[in-house]
């Protein structure tokens, strides 16, 4: 029988079948070498950095839910530097989003541009250019901090049309919020630190395709390169996986709660939030996306109100990273971001929506 429903599939995710007195989730297993038949050398497991099964259980897991193969890796930015390593050359264009994470901007204006490959830079809500002369599209959409969102399947259809390959970061949706593969992309990239592991506890990544040719590329590309998680990690994000609705859920909901209320303060201004009627990205949103993440951003004006605002507040810790169970705001420009001094992204964890208002209106107040 095959179960649709999001908490049924995270909470079964990747488990073996079940064997009498073994556990549901298998613990880590801790190797570098493993025991070779003496007479037949490596089988299965011969040594830790390609083979680990752990790791390959979490990929199992994330693989039902993207609807690919995966490749677990030990960061977001490992994956999204394998991903570019391993199919631009010298010569070859990129596209990347002017708005997405910076630190894959900063590897393309850096290490790439070193190696003879040219970016072009392109806002997640268009125009979209001509991708004639591209080699891959990475998009991000929603695109953080921003929170701009764009078509998938358009921007896949004219990329592709172009013969570029097609690559999503699906990081602040997670593969219940969109399938990207099935919306036309080629390949998932992702960081798992977020909210699909969500405990602000564990660094991860991930790559998912069913292009066979791509998935032996990057398969080589990370042996050889070694950015593979560890097993501790790999158990705790597999673990971590099997609540992933239900914090999605407290989260979006707290959002849309929290949306509403700054939305209706007039010291709170630029209020974006996808899932929030009349938000420049709520209709693409709606059609696209089966659930909107609990991100919110927002503008307090300067840095100076930012930080009397995370000082007063008993709730909100102040923190990069977002999609964790505690909520936590960020001043983005203080990292590098191109946003206003007083630019926040907040990431709404799952506390009581009630506590989270009376912290914030008592904050703002004090701010
Ligand atoms: C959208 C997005 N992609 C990728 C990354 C990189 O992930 P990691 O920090 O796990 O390397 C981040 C990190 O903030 C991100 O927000």
């Amino acid at each position: 029988m095959s179960f649709e429903g999001d908490g049924t599939r995270v909470v079964h995710a990747g488990l073996p079948e079940p064997v009498p007195g073994q556990p549901f989730l298998p613990g880590p297993v801790f190797a570098a070498p493993y025991h070779l038949d003496p007479v037949e050398g490596p089988g299965t497991n011969g040594y830790g950095r390609p083979d680990n099964p752990t790791r390959r259980a979490l990929e199992g897991a994330i693989g039902e839910l993207e609807g690919g193969a995966v490749l677990a890796f030990a960061s977001g930015q490992a994956a999204i530097t394998a991903l570019l390593l391993s199919t631009l050359r010298s010569g070859d264009t990129v596209a990347l989003p002017s708005d997405g994470y910076f630190t894959v901007r900063a590897f393309a204006e850096g290490t790439q541009r070193d190696l003879g490959v040219k970016t072009v830079q392109v806002p997640t809500a268009g125009p979209y250019p001509s991708f004639e002369g591209v080699r891959l599209v990475l998009l991000e959409t929603p695109a953080n901090p921003g929170l701009d969102v764009c078509d998938i399947r358009t921007v896949a259809a004219a990329a592709h049309a172009a013969g570029a390959l097609v690559a999503v970061d699906n990081t602040t949706s997670t593969p219940l919020g969109q399938r990207p593969l099935e919306l036309g992309a080629d390949l998932v990239v992702a960081s798992g630190t977020k909210a699909l592991t969500g405990h602000s506890d564990v660094l991860l990544g991930y790559l998912a395709t069913n292009d066979e040719e791509l998935l032996a590329k990057v398969t080589v590309w990370r042996a050889q390169t070694g950015a593979v998680p560890g097993a501790f990690d790999a158990w705790l994000a597999h673990r971590s996986l099997a609540t992933l609705d239900l914090r999605l859920a407290r989260q979006s909901e707290n959002a849309v709660v929290l949306a509403e209320f700054l939305a209706g303060r007039d010291d709170v201004r630029e209020v974006r939030f996808p899932g929030l009627a009349g938000d420049p990205s709520y209709e693409i949103a709606q059609a696209q996306m089966r659930r909107i993440p609990g991100i919110i951003s927002f503008d307090l004006g300067s840095a100076e109100r930012v930080a009397r605002f995370l000082a007063a507040s008993e709730l909100v810790f102040a923190a990069t990273s977002f999609g964790g169970l505690h909520t936590t705001a960020d001043r983005r420009a203080q990292w590098g971001d191109d946003t206003a001094p007083g630019f926040v992204r907040l990431s709404c964890g799952i506390e009581d929506a009630p506590d989270l208002v009376r912290d914030l209106t008592a904050a703002l107040d004090a701010a």
